[in-house]
């Protein structure tokens, strides 16, 4: 689909410049109206539902994992970041003295799943940010032989900058440790593939770029690593032989599966579903070129109009969605008051202003930004 006329699916577009995907998705009207199909077959037929649920599910597992060049066996469904992220910190097999590198512009919901593993005899070290970038070497200088793990961000909710996983994953491998992804901020607006950047985790939530709803998401588990993680929470849909109910004998799957315990969000998987499938039509390559197109013309407008650019934009490869600035004499809370007076849609994040748009905004929703200006 042509990004231009995808716009039309996008109600946001008749009243806001919505420039805020870091922050949450304005949802598009295909993801709506599957959740509404969902819940009008539930209304009207409750157990008779006219749709097998079920096989739709399937099909959005492989959705998530056609997204990110995934197997269907290595995506756990999960209604959060936070969700995935736990299931990797406590399934790990932790021994005392061991330790794991987190960096310090991170969210924290990929900080405190990892300070959880402390009480298990786990020392968690913060790799700086300097000049607002997270520099491999400074991961690399705090590993040592018990480095188990890396943790962080695809990209940097804070500053936009985006981590450089391939070198990242490089490290981890040549080290022994493995990587895990807080892919929140990055799927659905920029290109990954686990074939070209081995990662071993990876979480995500729909809720942002990916523009689905809140509650749904998914965890990726490299294969290898499924048995190797204990799963925390079992239950009887992460068994081989779930519709047999009268067992109790049943072994645990050997896909991501086994770290579902029990019946899933359907209303928030089918929006994820039907997400996934308008990200892929409109093509993950034709996005990211289209948000970096867009950010080319919002960086060089704060340039014309003195603003700091606090995101790092040095070189291409750093650069995602996010663009976070100041202006030169209105301070930043001021600012974004005007602009929403203005009808556009940002976020404040300290002393900075966030601006995130997504593949079907226009040069004319930034200009209502820098008319503000
Ligand atoms: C980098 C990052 N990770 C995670 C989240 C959200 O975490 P969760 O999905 O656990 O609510 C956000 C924003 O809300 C974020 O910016």
């Amino acid at each position: 689909m042509d990004p231009i006329d995808a716009r039309s699916l996008f109600p946001v577009t008749q009243h806001y410049a919505y420039l805020n995907h870091a922050s949450a998705a304005a949802l598009p009207a295909p993801v709506v109206q599957a959740m509404d199909r969902y819940l009008a077959d539930q209304a009207r037929s409750g157990s008779q539902a006219l749709v097998d649920w079920d096989d739709r599910l399937e099909e959005i597992r492989r959705l998530a994992a056609r997204l990110i060049g995934a197997h269907r066996d290595e995506i756990v469904f999960t209604s959060s970041v936070s969700h995935g992220l736990n299931i990797v910190a406590a399934g790990l097999d932790w021994r005392p003295g061991d330790n794991l590198i987190c960096a310090e512009t991170e969210f924290p919901a990929n900080v405190y799943p990892w300070l959880n593993v402390q009480r298990r005899g786990v020392e968690v070290r913060f790799a700086p940010a300097r000049g607002h970038r997270i520099r491999v070497e400074d991961v690399a200088g705090l590993m040592d032989r018990r480095t188990r793990l890396v943790a962080i961000s695809f990209v940097e909710f804070s500053t936009g900058y985006r981590n450089d996983l391939d070198a990242l994953a490089d490290l981890c491998h040549q080290r022994g440790a493995y990587l895990c992804v807080d892919g929140i901020q990055g799927l659905g607006a920029l290109q990954f593939s686990v074939a070209d950047t081995p990662v071993d985790f990876l979480a995500t939530h729909a809720a942002k770029w990916m523009l689905g709803p809140i509650g749904a998401g998914f965890l990726y588990v490299r294969r290898e690593m499924i048995p190797r993680l204990e799963p925390v929470m079992t239950g009887w849909r992460g068994v081989v032989d779930r519709d047999d109910y009268f067992r109790y004998d049943s072994p645990l799957r050997d896909s991501g599966e086994r770290f579902e315990p029990g019946s899933l969000h359907h209303v928030g998987l089918i929006g994820m579903g039907a997400a996934i499938e308008l990200l892929l039509s409109v093509g993950l390559a034709e996005i990211e070129a289209r948000i970096l197109a867009l950010t080319d013309v919002l960086i060089a407008g704060l340039q014309v109009r003195n603003c700091s650019i606090e995101t790092p934009i040095a070189h291409r490869r750093e650069r995602s969605g996010i663009v976070c600035f100041r202006h030169p004499q209105v301070p930043s809370g001021v600012l974004a008051e005007r602009l929403l007076a203005a009808g556009v849609i940002i976020s404040l994040r300290g002393e900075v202003i966030r601006v995130s748009p997504h593949f079907y905004n226009t040069e004319e929703d930034l200009y209502q930004l820098l008319d503000q200006l």
